[in-house]
């Protein structure tokens, strides 16, 4: 038989087959045969809140998994419809996959650094396990992921549940009609591709680790329940707090409940027609900071539903150039990070990675922490509450994102609304970022702009910024300048580079500055418009070198030296009467590797542009706070250099089993001092 007659035959036998499936779910046709079969999925429900207050059955543990690069397994591929779970019930079936025959992989986690075979894998991975359904009356069933990346599609009991995009977001789906008391199978298709219209794009300078990366909960809600709460500080002097308190399926008039049950402090209100409670009162709390982390004990009560948070209250804003927490002006001394633990492949995804990431933050003497470039698990801000540090929290809208796309943009708003109504209780996070280092067009200021008021409208009472990009060509030409005249002074140069650099002086005629003369590098993107703080990644002493290097013909060899002494004579400033932030600055180096003459890639470099930076920033009256790049080596696609990198980015101050590099101690020094 040819083989077009046998599909359109298979096709025929499937179509009356499948029909009788749940139609509305599996497509027939061709498209049955060929992958491109179109299936509806349901969005996932907004954020549950608390989730660690709820009553929760943990489904983390190994889970059956399917690799599927081709994507047979979807709905509607007749070789595949993993989700309807088909066993071979006699030798005569023909049933070509078998979850419970499969190796399994741990949950939570990224399969990458679970199977070696998925080091570099980018694709499709169908996950499978059993739970028993908990007993219980007039209740409700939610199955709730912590993040999956970068895409899941959920299944439950043979049925289609629905589908999210966009990793590292907690997301649930209310699955009541779906279990049966017993037994139940729940199955999920996550993928880790990334393409041009997602978030992040297909190029990170971090590992694009796939998987349920985060804890599985089924969780279990009276009927009528509390979807999410939120509580904070809005008047310092006053002690005044103010909490709303959100509903599903309660009457209105209900009466909703908030208290402090270590205070004596509770109030009362009735919900409104669209289920929400409003409250404001005082209540006589000690301010939460870094130096003293005081969290109280917090109960939202609503009908038959009672959850309790821990909670600090502080207050975070700016006054002109200044950062003020609490009402005192504070210098960030930060450090940022990747989510990914000390001393152990993958993500980090428990409490234990958590603290023991913030511990070494706190080892430098830090106060605040950068958590680049997407939203963390759930237990970083929590630790983060209780250890006392300061917290910048970000979405992967990274480099160049598709601006003119519509899911790209809803993609990119859902993840910073989950990121802001699972944390807004944390009392760390100060600083809401929309974006990092994104190239300037008008289509990326209208994106950036509908990210900056959904947060604004959403949390007011953090700020907001976004990583932007450092330097542009008429800076650096002037950069270039001043390097060409210092090394003229300093002399030693070789025939041709002294040609050159004289040429460049010669060009800048009566406007040439002086061997001494110091440089100012001003920000220049609008987006500083909008945001609360200025924010910049620069890499003067790292990167810069190279590009003055292919300008110009003269060697990396000659301006680095060179650029290490004028950034001690430069300063950074922004137009705008608002703090500055250096969100990143950094170099690379082998951990163990030391060189006399500072050679690149040594921990003795890698120490002298901190040295530099560091006088640099801390002569810039303008910069309130720095997060430099980063604290640990961080697994990075891009980073191939054999025996330096091996796909490994290697700025970190510590390395990938937490040996600190000399660089670690120049930080934490300055930290320790008085910055000014
Ligand atoms: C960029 C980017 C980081 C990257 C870093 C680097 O600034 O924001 O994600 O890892 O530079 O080049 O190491």
């Amino acid at each position: 038989m040819c083989v077009r007659c046998f599909i359109l035959l298979a096709i025929a036998v499937l179509g009356g087959t499948v029909a009788t499936q749940s139609a509305a779910q599996e497509p027939e046709g061709e498209d049955a045969i060929f992958g491109n079969a179109k299936v509806a999925y349901a969005a996932a429900d907004p954020v549950l809140g608390m989730i660690d207050s709820r009553k929760t059955l943990s489904l983390n543990g190994d889970w059956n998994v399917i690799v599927d690069p081709m994507g047979v397994g979807l709905p509607g591929n007749v070789f595949g419809a993993y989700h309807e779970n088909r066993r071979a019930q006699t030798p005569h079936d023909l049933v070509e996959f078998d979850f419970e025959a499969s190796e399994t992989l741990r949950v939570p986690g990224d399969w990458n650094s679970q199977r070696e075979a998925l080091f570099f894998y980018q694709g499709g991975v169908w996950y499978h396990r059993k739970f028993t359904l908990p007993e219980g009356n007039n209740v409700r069933h939610h199955l709730h992921f912590g993040g999956a990346n970068f895409s899941a599609r959920v299944f439950l009991n043979g049925q289609i549940v629905g589908e999210h995009k966009g990793g590292y977001v907690p997301f649930s789906f209310d699955v009541t009609e779906a279990v049966t008391p017993g037994e139940n199978v729940v199955i999920v298709h996550v993928d880790n591709r990334l393409d041009v219209d997602t978030v992040p794009t297909t190029r990170t300078d971090w590992w694009p680790y796939g998987g349920l990366a985060r804890d599985v909960h089924l969780v279990t809600t009276p009927e009528q329940f509390i979807r999410n709460a939120k509580i904070e500080l809005v008047d310092r002097d006053t002690k005044t707090i103010r909490a709303t308190l959100q509903t599903e399926n309660m009457a209105p008039g209900t009466e909703a409940q908030v208290s402090f049950p270590n205070l004596d402090v509770s109030h009362t209100a009735a919900l409104n027609a669209e289920g929400e409670a409003s409250f404001e009162f005082t209540a006589d709390v000690d301010l939460w900071s870094p130096e003293s982390p005081s969290l109280y004990y917090v109960d939202f009560i609503a009908g038959d539903d009672r959850l309790t948070d821990r909670v600090g209250f502080r207050t975070i804003e700016t006054s002109g150039t200044q950062i003020v927490l609490n009402g005192e002006p504070v210098k960030m001394r930060g450090i940022s990070t990747h989510e990914e633990p000390i001393g152990e492949p993958g993500v980090a995804y428990s409490k234990e990675h958590a603290v023991r990431i913030l511990e070494e933050a706190k080892a430098l003497n830090a106060n605040f922490v950068r958590l680049a470039h997407y939203p963390y698990a759930r237990h970083m801000a929590k630790a983060a509450d209780e250890l006392g540090l300061l917290l910048w929290a970000e979405i992967p809208v990274y480099w160049n994102i598709n601006w003119t796309n519509e899911e790209t943009l809803a993609i990119a708003r859902d993840q910073m609304a989950r990121l802001v109504t699972r944390d807004w209780n944390r009392a760390s996070i100060v600083i809401w970022s929309v974006a990092n280092e994104t190239p300037l067009s008008d289509d990326r200021m209208k994106f950036l702009g509908t990210l900056i008021d959904d947060t604004r409208a959403r949390d007011g009472s953090r700020l907001v910024s976004a990583a932007l990009l450092g330097g542009g060509r008429k800076q650096f030409e002037n950069i270039v300048l001043h390097l060409a005249v210092r090394g003229l002074a300093k002399g030693g140069l070789d025939a041709k580079d002294k040609a050159v650099f004289e040429a460049i002086v010669a060009q800048a005629g009566a406007a040439a500055p002086k061997p001494s003369d110091k440089v100012s590098i001003t920000i220049d993107d609008p987006l500083g418009e909008l945001v609360d703080i200025v924010s910049y990644n620069e890499y003067y002493g790292w990167y810069y070198s190279v590009f003055f290097a292919r300008q110009t013909g003269v060697g990396e060899n000659v301006y680095r030296p060179l650029m290490l002494d004028l950034m001690k004579d430069m300063t950074i400033t922004a137009p705008q009467d608002k703090p500055i932030f250096i969100s990143e600055f950094g170099a690379g180096a082998r951990s163990g590797r030391r060189s006399d003459d500072k050679a690149v890639w040594s921990e003795d470099y890698q120490a002298a542009v901190y040295e530099s930076q560091i006088a640099m920033l801390r002569q810039s009256p303008q910069v309130q706070g720095m997060t430099p790049w980063i604290l640990k080596d961080f697994r990075a696609m891009l980073r191939t250099l054999p025996g330096v990198q091996d796909y490994y980015n290697r700025k970190g101050l510590i390395d990938p089993d937490g040996k600190r590099k000399l660089a670690f101690e120049v930080l934490k020094n300055f930290y320790a001092g008085n910055w000014e």
